[in-house]
């Protein structure tokens, strides 16, 4: 299994934090953010690791993050010229990803996984797709799963005027080695983004989706007022606890 962590983007909701450095480079309590699901991959036993960058902020993530030995690990940088959506990763990466399956986390996705649940999702994935949903009080923001009445997953919606559930796909995604050539059957969307949605839904339309319901504790950053309450979380957790880098 490879891991990409997609860490792009433009983060124009947290300017002016965002215009010298990138979003995922911010702090969040003790750490820049991208530790977080470098961790997540890492604790679920992926080792080979792309990480995929806007082009200005290259530099930044390689003096951060280097080659990955340090976290006995080996790390790969690709360059996104554009935020041309989530599933152009796999495309970006498709060299990369070879003949393997792939995770993709979002590089300001938090998941504090108490019960191991992505370390298990991940070792025991065989084929299709796996995605992580969770309960929000915001779901509009998010893609949107709707279920049947015995909580099988009927459709994903992408950020629903009026959302048929309250569960959001969370940023992070198992696919076996399809999701290349899908992806390149994907059109953009009306806002110009190949969608990790649409990607979803072709895997969930062939019966190939297997959507969890993510137990641990789910964070998304991208807004002042999620990221101070990631730095509330990650403090309260991780205080007082010896953090190994
Ligand atoms: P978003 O939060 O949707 O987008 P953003 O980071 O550009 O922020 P804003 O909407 O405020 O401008 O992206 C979620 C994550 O995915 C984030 O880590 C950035 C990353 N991303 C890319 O790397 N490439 C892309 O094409 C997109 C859309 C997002």
């Amino acid at each position: 299994m490879k891991g990409i962590i997609l860490a792009g983007g433009a983060g124009t909701r947290l300017k002016p934090l965002t215009l010298v450095t990138s979003k995922q480079l911010l702090p969040v309590y003790n750490r820049p953010m991208i530790f977080y699901p470098l961790e997540t991959l890492i604790q679920a036993g992926i080792k080979d690791i792309l990480i995929i960058v806007a082009p200005d902020r290259a530099g930044d993530f390689l003096r951060v993050l280097g080659s990955g030995k340090e976290f006995n690990a080996k790390f790969t940088y690709e360059i996104q010229e554009r935020p041309e959506g989530l599933a152009q990763a796999f495309i970006i990466g498709e060299t990369f990803i070879g003949r393997d399956s792939v995770s993709m986390i979002l590089g300001d996705n938090i998941f504090f996984d108490d019960r191991q649940q992505i370390r298990q999702g991940v070792k025991s994935f065989k084929r299709g797709a796996r995605v992580y949903a969770k309960k929000v009080s915001d779901p509009e923001r998010y893609g949107v799963v709707e279920f049947t009445k015995n909580m099988r997953a009927k459709g994903i919606v992408e950020k629903p005027k009026v959302p048929r559930s309250t569960y959001a796909v969370t940023g992070l995604y198992t696919y076996d080695n399809r999701v290349v050539e899908l992806t390149k059957s994907l059109k953009p969307s009306p806002r110009g983004e190949l969608e990790i949605t649409d990607l979803n839904n072709i895997y969930l339309h062939r019966r190939l989706l297997d959507v969890k319901i993510f137990e641990g504790e789910w964070l998304d950053t991208g807004t002042f007022d999620s990221l101070l309450l990631a730095n509330t979380v990650a403090a309260e957790r991780l205080r007082g606890k010896t953090i190994a880098v």
